[in-house]
C-alpha cells in the first residue's frame, strides 16, 4: 500500500521538519520549490504578535535584520506573510550550535578558540556600527557553518521581550542569565555594545574552560557572581587570555574593554585575520507594513497537500511507465508564488 504524508508550501518553499520550537515562534527548514536550495524559516503567529501589542517592534526588528548582512551573521533573505502568520527566512546553517562541539569534545585549545573568537567580536563590532545589538549572546545563538565558520543567530530580533527572543530555539522558559552583564541583571539603564561585550568574555571562557565562569545554585548567589565579577582561572589559560578576560569581565561598564581596544590586544592580534567582505553591500528596507496588513495584495497562501511516500521497489515499478518515474515526483498543479 501507498503511505501518504502531508507537505506545506510557503510561498516557493517546501517546509520541512522543525528546527526548533517556542511559545511564540517556530524554526522550521525549508526548501526551494525550483532552486532546491536550504533556508530556515521562521514562523511567527500574527495574532499572538497583535495580542501581545508587539507589531511595531517586530517590524524595527525585522528591518534591523534588513540592516545586517556580515560573513558570520546568520543572514535574513526575506519575509513573507500570510493572513494568520510570518514567515522570515533566513539562510541554513548547517553546522550546529558550537556548543554541541564542546558538550561532544570538551574545551577548545588556546588556538581553536582563539578563532572563534575572531569571528564573534568581527561579527559584534560590525553589528555595532550599524546600532544594532544582540543583548542575548548565548551559547545557543552561536551557530557553524558547513566550513566550520561562526554564524550569530538572531542579531536583532534581541530588543524583544524575553518569550520573544526565544524563538523556539532550546528553551521556552526563562534560562540562567549566566552571559549577561551585572548592568544589564541591576537593570541600571545600560549601552548595548558593552553588555554584548561582557557575554563575548564569558563565551571566551567557556570555550578555554569547558565550563562556566559563573555558576551557582541559586540565581542570587549566580548574580551577587556575576556583579562582583567573581570567577577563577582554569591552570591552563595563559596570561595574556587571563589579561584579556579581565578587562572584558570587568564589572563596571563604563571601563570595561571597547572592540576598538580588544582589537589592540597581543593576545586578540595572534593570528587575526578580519572577515572579508562588501561592507557597503545593498540593503532593501521596504514597505514592512503589509505584513501585518489585511489587503491581501503581498500574502502568500499557506497550502497542505498530499504527496506519496515511501513505496517499495514493486510499488515504484509497477506505477511506472516504462521505468520512466519522474512523473512521479512533479508536485501538483496551482499552489500559491
Ligand atoms: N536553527 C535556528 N536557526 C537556524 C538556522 N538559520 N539554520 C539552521 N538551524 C537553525
Amino acid at each position: 500500500m501507498t503511505s501518504t504524508a502531508e507537505r506545506t508550501r510557503v510561498g516557493k518553499y517546501d517546509l520541512g521538519k522543525t528546527l526548533g520550537e517556542g511559545t511564540f515562534a517556530k524554526v522550521k527548514v525549508a526548501k526551494h520549490l525550483d532552486t532546491g536550495a536550504l533556508v530556515a524559516i521562521k514562523i511567527l503567529d500574527k495574532e499572538k504578535i497583535l495580542k501581545h501589542r508587539m507589531v511595531e517592534q517586530i517590524k524595527r526588528e525585522i528591518s534591523t535584520m534588513k540592516l545586517v548582512k556580515h560573513p558570520y551573521v546568520v543572514q535574513l533573505l526575506e519575509v513573507m506573510a500570510s493572513r494568520t502568520k510570518i514567515y522570515i527566512v533566513l539562510e541554513y546553517v548547517t553546522g550546529g550550535e558550537l556548543f554541541n562541539k564542546i558538550a561532544k569534545q570538551g574545551r577548545l585549545s588556546e588556538t581553536e578558540a582563539r578563532k572563534y573568537f575572531h569571528q564573534l567580536i568581527d561579527a559584534v563590532d560590525y553589528c555595532h556600527s550599524r546600532q544594532v545589538f544582540h543583548r542575548d549572546l548565548k551559547p545557543e545563538n552561536l551557530l557553524l557553518d558547513a566550513e566550520g565558520n561562526l554564524k550569530i543567530s538572531d542579531f536583532g530580533l534581541s530588543a524583544l521581550p524575553q518569550q520573544f527572543r526565544e524563538d523556539g530555539l532550546l528553551h521556552t522558559t526563562c534560562g540562567t542569565p549566566n552571559y549577561v552583564a551585572p548592568e544589564v541583571i541591576m537593570d541600571k539603564g545600560y549601552s548595548g555594545a558593552t553588555a554584548d561585550m561582557w557575554s563575548c568574555g564569558v563565551i571566551l571562557y567557556v570555550l578555554m574552560a569547558g565550563y562556566l565562569p559563573f555558576e551557582e545554585p541559586t540565581i542570587l548567589a549566580l548574580y551577587k557572581k556575576i556583579y562582583r565579577a567573581q570567577f577563577s582561572w582554569p591552570s591552563w589559560f595563559s596570561s595574556g587570555a587571563r589579561k584579556l578576560i579581565s578587562r572584558i569581565l570587568d564589572p563596571n561598564p563604563r571601563t570595561r574593554i571597547t572592540a576598538a581596544q580588544i582589537h589592540e590586544n597581543d593576545w586578540f592580534k595572534k593570528g587575526y585575520n578580519p572577515a572579508k567582505f562588501d561592507r557597503e553591500a545593498n540593503v532593501s528596507l521596504d514597505d514592512l507594513d503589509s505584513i501585518f496588513n489585511e489587503s491581501t495584495e503581498h500574502m502568500i497562501i499557506e497550502k497542505k497537500e498530499t504527496k506519496p511516500v515511501a513505496m517499495n521497489a514493486f510499488e515504484l515499478i509497477s506505477l511506472s511507465q516504462g521505468l520512466n518515474l519522474s512523473s512521479l515526483f512533479e508536485t501538483k498543479e496551482g499552489i500559491s508564488a
